[in-house]
């Protein structure tokens, strides 16, 4: 098939096109190196050093065959994102290419603006390229379950569930309570989509993932092939961060009561899971959600994980809550369907989470020094409240 990554530089984007490679697809990668430079504006930068983009080209068609073809572009930029989807008329378009950090998009009205106009504006000019210039495109959007928020009710896997109000049934959009302006940027987005499903027949698979953790994938064999790795207290997930913190001797930082239940995913299982969804698109017309994850865990159990695999590796990992700087529920119920990717064949983890976890360390603990000089940014400094 012929696959277009929009966001093809991060950390997913990146490990996704060495997987379809690797199987045989055509791929074109787009990204605007924007994450590269707003993770240093934090002081921070990738705990694996990051190769450029022609080493990694270069490697991966070394390594695999198959030449990705790159464009440096903004998809912010309608007449550049259009022309290129014009020329191409990909089978699918993944579309990654957001600003994905939460408390980046909390440190101020400008960030916060920042992130919905990236986040909201990309996705309405790739609806409106495919719509005009390739209508038979399966697009690929990447949300997150952070969409949903914690409610008490089961998460339903799909666009719409039926209710009752004042006695008159119909059916709405199932609700959503995002938990930063990053998070309601994705929930804008998911309606965006839904609305161009509607008025155009968009084909689109919207795909609510929890956060994603892990250092490898079966095609990450090399260094000149990593991926990134983000850790500190403005782009790092739970896991990655944790990671860090027991390789430079710090002690392991849950949120508040630590009680924070999410859905995870290793890097190796989002690739797998994005591979299937695209060599299997939904019906010609019709809008799919995913709830993309494989395991539940609180924040305090996978810090107890992360504690109990350090010590394998002669590290003693202490764990010391700290205040949270979110807004969030700290104990709540938490129960996700998941249908679509199970029927797929992804039914557990391909490896368990301590042993990927045992492989973040062990690829960490090459790069201690280059990571000592960013102890200053592990801790949070973006507080909802402030
Ligand atoms: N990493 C996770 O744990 C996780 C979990 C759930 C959802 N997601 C979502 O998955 C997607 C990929 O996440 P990631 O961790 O790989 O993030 P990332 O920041 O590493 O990758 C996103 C890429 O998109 C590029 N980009 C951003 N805005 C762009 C624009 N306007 N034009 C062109 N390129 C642009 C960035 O430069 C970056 O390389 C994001 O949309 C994120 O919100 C990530």
């Amino acid at each position: 098939m012929k696959i277009m990554i929009l966001g093809i530089d991060g950390y997913i984007g990146w490990a996704l096109g060495l997987r379809l490679i690797a199987n045989g697809h055509d791929v074109i990668g787009v990204d605007n190196f924007y994450t590269r430079k707003a993770v240093r504006e934090v002081g921070s930068d990738s705990a694996l050093p990051l190769p450029s983009m022609e080493t990694r080209i270069k490697e991966a068609k070394k390594v695999f065959g198959k030449e990705i073809q790159f464009y440096n572009l903004d998809i912010k930029n309608f007449a550049k994102i259009s022309e290129l989807i014009k020329r191409y008329k990909p089978d699918a378009i993944v579309d990654f290419a957001e600003q994905r950090s939460a408390p980046y998009s909390m440190v101020d009205a400008e960030h916060a603006i920042y992130t919905m106009h990236n986040n909201i504006e990309g996705t309405i000019n790739v609806l409106y390229a495919i719509k005009q210039f390739s209508p038979d495109t399966h697009l690929v959007k990447m949300g997150t379950m952070g969409e949903y928020g914690t409610p008490k009710f089961d998460i339903p896997e799909s666009a719409f569930v039926n209710t009752s109000i004042n006695g008159k049934e119909d059916l709405i959009t199932v609700p959503k309570w995002g938990g930063s302006w990053y998070h309601w940027s994705k929930v804008h987005d998911t309606n965006d989509i839904l609305f161009a499903n509607k008025i155009w027949g968009i084909t689109a698979t919207d795909i609510m993932q929890g956060p994603v953790y892990g250092t490898r994938t079966k095609e990450i064999v090399n260094k000149k092939l990593f991926t990134r790795l983000d850790f500190d207290g403005v782009w790092g997930t739970v896991i990655n961060r944790y990671c860090v913190e027991a390789i430079l001797g710090m002690p392991l930082t849950p949120y508040g009561k630590g009680g924070q239940t999410r859905a995870f995913l290793s890097l190796e299982d989002s690739v797998e899971s994005l591979k299937r969804l695209i060599e299997n698109p939904p019906n010609k017309g019709e809008y799919r959600v995913v709830n993309q994850f494989t395991e539940i865990y609180t924040v305090m159990e996978l810090a107890n994980e992360v504690k109990a695999i350090a010590e394998k590796l002669g590290i003693n990992a202490e764990i010391k809550p700290i205040e949270n700087p979110r807004v969030e529920a700290e104990q709540h119920y938490y129960n996700p369907e998941r249908n679509v990717l199970p029927k797929l064949g992804i039914l557990k983890p391909s490896r368990t989470l301590p042993d990927e976890v045992y492989a973040i360390l062990s690829d960490l603990k090459n790069y201690r020094k280059r990571l000592e000089k960013y102890r200053d940014v592990l801790m949070p400094k973006v507080k909802w409240r402030d």
